[in-house]
């Protein structure tokens, strides 16, 4: 495939990069990621630190490939995952839910490639001035913790590379060749996939997740909790109990006692779906299967060259 910017910063075969996600992206899918030429990141965000690097030791014993760790930076034990960062020498970090000045820096004097995710030019511009390698701008189609922009992925790509010169990666909403093409398009040069990936064989999430995100119809899921950080839910028991809240009004710490303690780990991980978090993208709404990594990769590859292929003789 393309061997552009993002190909060669990272020393990937394609420009496909599995976002890290809470209790979904262990060595498993990081590993079958980055085996098929991809970039497979772990999640850090569900790991206590020696978890993570536990995954972080498998990993490097399943593939011989490039392969990274998302933090998010609101992380709550940041200085220990840092040392087992270094320790461990991890060739690539994706930060994210945080300001990309902080550890920039201190990654870079270690070897490290940083690509920070952003949801408007305006922090794309600090990415830069922060000195990052390359940026991932996510549009709020996103399954997970989102922008309070609600920018679409549509309208926020082609702005962002307005506004910066870095590597550009294009996520929410991506899951097909044709999406990823239309992202180059709008000047991307690599995307992030999170939710085909949540979905996949070799995801860490429940079953019953997995089976009820694949069950859902457009408008399955909605951006909710803006007092709190805005997250893109399915619409299920819980959710409906937030928004019955939000719109009587209720506060943010309200909003957190209705939650509950774990509340990602019970949805996506124990897999209760009526009362658990269950964060997935829009795109969902598309998958009705449940594949292998390989066959996910392979099917994305195939598209865009094809689509390629027919809008140049368009
Ligand atoms: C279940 C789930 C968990 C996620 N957890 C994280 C996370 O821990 N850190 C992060 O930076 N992004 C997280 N994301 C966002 C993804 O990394 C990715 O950017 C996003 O899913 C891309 O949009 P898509 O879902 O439409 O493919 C999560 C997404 C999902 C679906």
């Amino acid at each position: 495939m393309d061997n552009n910017r993002i190909c060669r910063l990272f020393g990937i075969e394609h420009p496909i990069i599995a976002g890290g996600m809470v209790w979904c992206s262990g060595w498993r899918l990081a590993s079958a990621v980055s085996n098929a030429g991809g970039l497979g990141l772990l999640g850090a965000g569900s790991m206590h630190p020696e978890t993570l690097r536990e995954h972080i030791r498998k990993t490097k014993g399943a593939t011989d490939k490039p392969w990274g760790v998302n933090i998010p930076l609101m992380y709550p034990e940041m200085d220990s995952v840092l040392g087992i960062i270094e320790e461990e020498r991890v060739p690539i970090v994706f930060t994210s839910a945080g300001s990309p000045k902080k550890y920039t820096r201190w990654l870079h004097d270690r070897g490290i490639k940083v690509a920070h995710v952003v949801s408007s030019s305006k922090f794309a511009i600090k990415c830069e001035e922060a000195g990052v390698d390359a940026i991932v701008a996510e549009g709020f189609e996103a399954g997970g913790h989102n922008g309070r922009e609600e920018s679409t992925t549509m309208t926020l790509i082609p702005q962002v590379r307005k506004a910066t010169t870095l590597p550009l990666i294009a996520a929410g909403g991506i899951a097909s060749g044709q999406a990823m093409l239309a992202s180059m398009a709008l000047g991307a040069e690599g995307v992030q996939m999170g939710t085909v990936f949540a979905l996949s064989k070799e995801s860490s999430a429940s079953d019953a997740y997995k089976q009820a995100c694949t069950a859902i119809d457009e408008g399955g899921t909605m951006l909710c909790l803006k007092k709190i950080a805005p997250t893109r839910l399915l619409r299920n028991g819980l959710f409906n109990r937030i928004s019955e809240a939000e719109a009587r009004g209720a506060n943010a710490d309200e909003l957190r006692q209705l939650l509950g303690a774990k509340a990602s780990k019970r949805g996506i991980f124990e897999g209760d779906t009526e009362n658990g978090e269950m964060e997935i993208g829009q795109i969902a709404s598309d998958i009705k299967t449940i594949d292998s990594v390989e066959d996910i990769m392979n099917r994305i590859t195939t598209e865009y060259k094809e689509t390629k292929q027919r809008i140049i003789t368009l």
